[in-house]
C-alpha cells in the first residue's frame, strides 16, 4: 500500500533525526512491501526565516492531505526573542490544534540494556517500569485566555487553564481504553486541592469509571505524582493528566529511562492522520554534530506505523531491532558510559536498519 507521510523537519537537530527515522521506514517499506511517500514542509524557526511566519499555510494543507506526519523538533535561541504568537513552538501548538490532535501517547520504559544509564536506585532500576503516558493535548493553560494587563502590583501577565466537560471525557475515553488493552491500572493526575478545572476533571474521570469496572482507576496529585515518579515508578501503568502536567511529567518520566533521547510520542484524534515526534526538544547546542540520538524519533515511526496504518508487525519489528541493538550494547553519546565507544546517530540508525533486516 502507498502511505502520504508528510515531513516536518523543523530546526536544530529535528532535519537529522528525521532523516533517520526516514531510512528506517524506507527500509522497512522495502522489506515489506509498502511504499511510503514523503513530503517535506516547513514550520518552526526555520519557517520564520523562510516565510515569515511560524506556520505556513502550505504546511497546515500539506498535513491535512497527508495519512500522517512525522515532525522533528522546532525552537532555538535564535528565535527566543520573538513575540509569544511569532515563536516556533507556536507551529507546533497550531499543528496539533488545527489537526485536531487531543491525545497525546508518551510511553515511558526502561531498557535492560540501560538499567545503568538510569538515575535512580539500582533496585528501582532493575525492578524496572513500563507506562504509557496520555496527555490531553489541544486545551488547558496551553490554549487558554492569555495576556498583559495593568494589575494590583503594576504590569502583570497572565494565562488561563479552562477544561469543559466533553473535552476532559474524551481523553478520558482514550486513557481507559488504553488501560484495558494493558495492565488495567489508571492514575489520573491533577491539583484538585487548588484547581477548580482539577475538580472537574476528577469528578468526570470518576464518573467514567464507573463504566471501566476492569480497570483499577485511582487519582493522585501531581506534586506527589512527580515524586512517585521517582520513588516508585513500577506502580504506573497508564497514567492520563492535563496538557502541562503532562508535558512536565514526560520529561521526568523520559530521564528516569535514561535518556531523553528514547522516548516518542503519538499525537491523536478522531481520525486515523496522527502527529509523531519525539518528545526531547531541537537540541542546537549538538545539531550539525551527529551527536543526536534517533531512537526517539525511529520509535516514533514506529507508533505511526501501528497507530495510523495498523502495521502492528512493522511497528513492533523497528521497536525489537532497537532493544537488540541496545541489547548488544551499541550507544550514542547521550547513552554512553565513560569510556564506552558512541556511534552518531546515522551510525546508530544503520545498526538498526541492519538488525530489522536481519530479522525479517
Ligand atoms: C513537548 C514540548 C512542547 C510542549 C513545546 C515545544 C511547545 O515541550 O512536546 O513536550 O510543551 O508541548
Ligand atoms: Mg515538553
Amino acid at each position: 500500500m502507498d502511505y502520504h507521510i508528510a515531513l516536518v523537519k523543523g530546526d536544530g537537530i529535528g532535519p537529522e533525526i528525521v532523516d533517520n527515522a526516514v531510512r528506517v521506514l524506507e527500509a522497512v517499506g522495502r522489506l515489506c512491501g509498502h511504499t511510503f511517500r514523503f513530503q517535506s514542509y516547513l514550520a518552526g524557526g526555520c519557517a520564520i526565516d523562510q516565510c515569515g511566519k511560524p506556520l505556513p499555510q502550505e504546511t497546515i494543507d500539506g498535513c491535512l492531505a497527508s495519512d500522517s506526519v512525522l515532525l522533528g523538533e522546532v525552537g532555538g535561541p535564535k528565535w527566543d526573542g520573538l513575540s509569544g504568537d511569532q515563536r516556533p513552538e507556536k507551529a507546533l501548538l497550531q499543528l496539533r490544534s488545527v489537526l485536531g490532535l487531543y491525545t497525546n501517547l508518551r510511553p515511558a520504559r526502561i531498557y535492560s540494556a540501560l538499567k545503568d544509564a538510569c538515575p535512580l536506585k539500582r533496585d528501582t532500576a532493575e525492578k524496572g517500569f513500563d507506562l504509557m503516558m496520555v496527555r490531553e493535548l489541544t486545551g488547558g493553560i496551553y490554549f487558554g485566555q492569555r495576556g498583559r494587563r495593568e494589575g494590583k502590583y503594576g504590569p502583570e501577565a497572565y494565562d488561563t487553564e479552562s477544561y469543559s466537560v466533553n473535552e476532559i471525557k474524551r481523553i478520558a475515553k482514550v486513557a481507559f481504553e488504553t488501560a484495558k488493552k494493558r495492565r488495567k491500572k489508571l492514575t489520573s493526575i491533577d491539583k484538585a486541592n487548588v484547581l477548580e478545572t482539577s475538580r472537574l476533571w476528577r469528578s468526570v474521570i470518576h464518573e467514567m469509571a464507573v463504566d471501566y469496572p476492569d480497570v483499577d482507576c485511582s487519582d493522585m496529585l501531581v506534586d506527589n505524582a512527580a515524586m512517585q515518579l521517582i520513588r516508585d515508578p513500577a506502580q504506573f501503568d497508564v497514567v492520563v493528566t492535563t496538557n502541562m502536567f503532562g508535558d512536565i511529567l514526560s520529561d521526568e518520566a523520559s530521564q528516569i529511562t535514561g535518556s531523553i533521547g528514547l522516548l516518542p510520542s503519538a499525537s491523536l484524534g478522531e481520525t486515523k492522520r496522527g502527529m509523531y515526534e519525539p518528545i526531547h526538544g531541537s537540541a542546537p547546542d549538538i545539531a550539525g554534530t551527529g551527536k543526536a540520538n534517533p531512537i526517539a524519533t525511529i520509535l516514533s515511526a514506529a507508533m505511526m506505523l501501528r497507530y495510523s496504518f495498523d502495521l502492528e508487525r512493522e511497528s513492533h519489528l523497528i521497536e525489537e531491532a532497537v532493544d537488540a541493538v541496545l541489547a548488544a550494547g551499541w550507544r550514542t553519546a547521550d547513552l554512553a558510559g565513560p569510556g564506552q565507544n558512541t556511534l552518531t546517530g546515522s551510525q546508530m540508525t544503520d545498526k538498526i536498519i541492519q538488525e530489522i533486516e536481519n530479522r525479517f
